[in-house]
């Protein structure tokens, strides 16, 4: 292995820049490999002075820093990429380019960071003839076959600190507060925050729920001498009969945005005469600096990805699986997306220690 590839893609998560920092350092330190970064995923194979030589010099002191030092890119899928032609938006499959300048660069491996939509793209690649291994990455923990992906402990911890701040105020004036959380079509931020932060009601997206018991369970509260409630609510809950919540509509590029759920629950909560206020915290689940744990996993798993990598195991991910890293098929990864178990034990616990999901 002399020459590897390295890139992040989608949306960016807390402990990309731990990966990356792992991957050029095992690369070069174990095995003697010029690293090269790609710039802003896969859309740097065909920029000008997207791909360029990364070094240990290139990543010393990263390793607490937020984000991601390659840049990322979030626009859409290279099957149907926005590109203007004559003045005239169109909408064109860039795959087979982006495929053609990766082989291009004769690369041994190309170790891809992602979520499911750039791993999915990396397993394609791979069909196509592209050494790839993939690096688990997001905040929703939705990836299948790992038991977490990096970023999400972060993503929890901001959540937890939120919820807490929210308990001081709503306990003051005595008011039910909402908080929406991020996590797209997977309740496990919004699960473990609002357990972990007390929270009085969880919606999750597994989990529909019924808007009259959820005010239900403010006002048993109240009159049990509980004055404030606290509702942990998923962007991607939904009441059981109605839709989930967007706030930009898909299109053939774009999926679709969610948002604006929390405010929905919040209205219905003020016209039962419970005084309510919203929070959204939205990206700040994304930024900053990363957890001890996203980086111990990070570090792990970019170094691992590069052994992977050495041994010829390519269209595969690295996962954490009873504590110890090893590595899955990408297609496994990638076929189910991972959701929360609805019959498991941390709804049940929840369910045990009072905490209502709003759906009985
Ligand atoms: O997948 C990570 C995530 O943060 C989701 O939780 C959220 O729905 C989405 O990305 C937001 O994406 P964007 O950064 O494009 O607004």
């Amino acid at each position: 292995m002399k020459r590897i590839g390295v890139l992040t893609g989608g949306g960016d998560a807390p402990g990309l820049n731990a990966v990356i920092r792992a991957v050029v350092k095992t690369a070069t330190n174990d095995y003697g490999c010029h690293v090269l970064g790609i710039k802003n995923g896969y859309d740097g194979f065909t920029m000008p002075g997207g791909v360029f030589p990364l070094t240990a010099a290139d990543v010393r002191g990263i390793l607490p820093r937020g984000g991601t030092i390659l840049g990322t890119a979030n626009r859409g899928n290279p099957y149907a990429r926005k590109v203007i032609v004559n003045g005239k938006e169109e909408v064109i499959d860039v795959s087979s380019d982006i495929v053609q300048a990766i082989k291009d660069q004769k690369l041994d491996a190309l170790i891809v960071i992602g979520g499911d939509g750039t791993l999915r793209f990396a397993h394609d690649m791979f069909l196509r003839g592209i050494p790839v291994v993939g690096v688990p990455k997001t905040i929703d923990n939705d990836i299948h076959g790992t038991e977490v992906s990096f970023g999400f402990d972060t993503a929890l911890n901001i959540a937890t600190e939120a919820i807490d701040r929210l308990h001081t105020t709503a306990e003051s004036h005595q008011r039910a507060m909402i908080i929406e959380l991020m996590g797209r079509d997977a309740g496990f931020i919004t699960l473990h925050s609002g357990v972990a932060g007390g929270a009085d009601v969880i919606l999750i997206p597994e989990i529909p729920f019924k808007l009259e018991t959820v005010a239900r369970k403010v006002l048993e509260r109240r009159a049990h001498g509980s004055s404030f409630s606290i509702l942990a609510v998923s962007e991607g809950a939904r009441p059981i009969d109605g839709e989930v919540t967007y706030n930009r509509p898909g299109d053939q590029v774009f999926v679709p945005r969610l948002g604006g759920i929390g405010q929905k629950v919040g209205e219905y909560l003020e016209s039962a005469g419970i005084e309510t206020r919203v929070t959204v915290l939205g990206h700040v689940q994304r930024g900053g600096t990363p957890s001890a744990f996203d980086r111990w996993l990070a570090t792990r798993y970019g170094s691992s990805a590069v052994r992977v990598a050495a041994q010829k195991h390519f269209d595969r991910m690295v996962a954490l699986m009873n504590g110890m890293i090893t590595d899955i098929p990408l297609l496994d990864a990638i076929a189910i997306p991972k959701r929360v178990d609805v019959n498991g034990d941390a709804v049940m616990t929840a369910r045990g220690i009072g905490i209502s999901f709003g759906n009985e």
